[in-house]
């Protein structure tokens, strides 16, 4: 693997955090040792991911990169509990895992919105099914609603929205119980690139406000970089970590930023990682 660490800004303390106290600042939030992803059995097998080690330190942004089939899915859904390694051992917060938590938030290519429920519902739902207090859950619900610019539709079923605006329901939604931890696994695939780069910067300044740790799994290069402390570029099945590069360009970042020379470097370095044939 290539490794390419400048100016690691691995963690950064966040102001408005009172969770991330120095002693969790310290522990990184995702560790992953040997991790190997094997399905099926006999002629079936198919070696899906690793081995593979890896951590995310507490309060960054990561994203992966790889070619379709490389195994990020499944390093999200072991990552989330969803599912449990064939080898190896997963970590969050220093805590061997073996469960789905609330602490984790995972938001997905579509949004699963409840068609008969509003907009404000499908954001409570997390506060029904974890048993969050209703008045504060609410209030949040709202101050999420604010910040995504979808106050006024609150009120509004899921099919009187766009794409864009559902899946920032979706967000909502995911972040109502202030997730330590989000998992985005193509989170923007569905939309169109207009829509694509303006939520992906809402995102880039939503994670900026929460100050939590985020995973991106994207197709997408420039995306990965945009919203990255941190981009990995993984091979081709089973995925191994193949570049691992510091992203090293200012915050808050805007559509200028895919401008930037670092910017042009990282991503000629990921793009001929993609499409090079593999070597190892
Ligand atoms: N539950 C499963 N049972 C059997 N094989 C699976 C299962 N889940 C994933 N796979 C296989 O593991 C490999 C990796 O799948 P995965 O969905 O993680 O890829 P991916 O990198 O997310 O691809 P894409 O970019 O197309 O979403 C694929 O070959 C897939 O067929
Ligand atoms: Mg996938």
């Amino acid at each position: 693997m290539i490794s390419e660490r400048l100016s690691a800004r691995d963690s950064p303390p966040r102001a408005n955090d009172s969770r991330t106290d120095a002693r969790a600042q310290d522990t990184p939030a995702i560790k992953l040792a040997g991790v190997t992803k094997v399905f099926g059995s006999g002629n079936e097998v198919v070696r899906a991911l690793g081995p593979l080690d890896l951590t995310v330190a507490t309060g960054t942004f990561v994203s992966v990169v790889g070619p379709s089939g490389c195994g990020k899915s499944t390093l999200l859904r072991l990552i989330a509990g969803l599912d449990i390694p064939t080898e190896g051992k997963i970590w969050r917060y220093g805590t061997v895992l073996d469960w789905p938590s609330r602490d984790v938030a995972i938001i997905f290519q579509e949004h699963v919105l409840f068609p008969w429920a509003s907009v404000l519902e499908n954001v409570m739902l997390p506060a029904d099914v974890l048993g969050l207090p209703k008045a504060p859950a609410r209030e949040r619900a709202f101050r999420l609603l604010e910040l995504t610019g979808l106050k006024d539709f609150a009120g509004h079923k899921p099919h009187m929205l766009s794409g864009g605006m559902k899946q920032r329901a979706a967000f909502c939604r995911a972040l109502l119980s202030d997730p330590q931890l989000l998992l985005l696994d193509e989170p923007f695939g569905a939309l169109d690139a207009l829509t694509r780069e303006e939520l992906s910067l809402e995102l880039s300044r939503l994670w900026q406000d929460l100050g939590r740790t985020a995973l991106l799994i994207t197709h997408d290069i420039e995306e990965a970089i945009l919203l990255g402390d941190r981009v990995i570029v993984m091979s081709s099945r089973p995925g191994r970590p193949r570049l691992d590069i510091s992203v090293d360009l200012a915050r808050p970042r805007d559509v200028n930023t895919a401008k930037h020379p670092r910017f042009v470097e990282i991503k000629q370095m990921a793009r001929s990682l993609l499409f090079a044939r593999e070597q190892d």
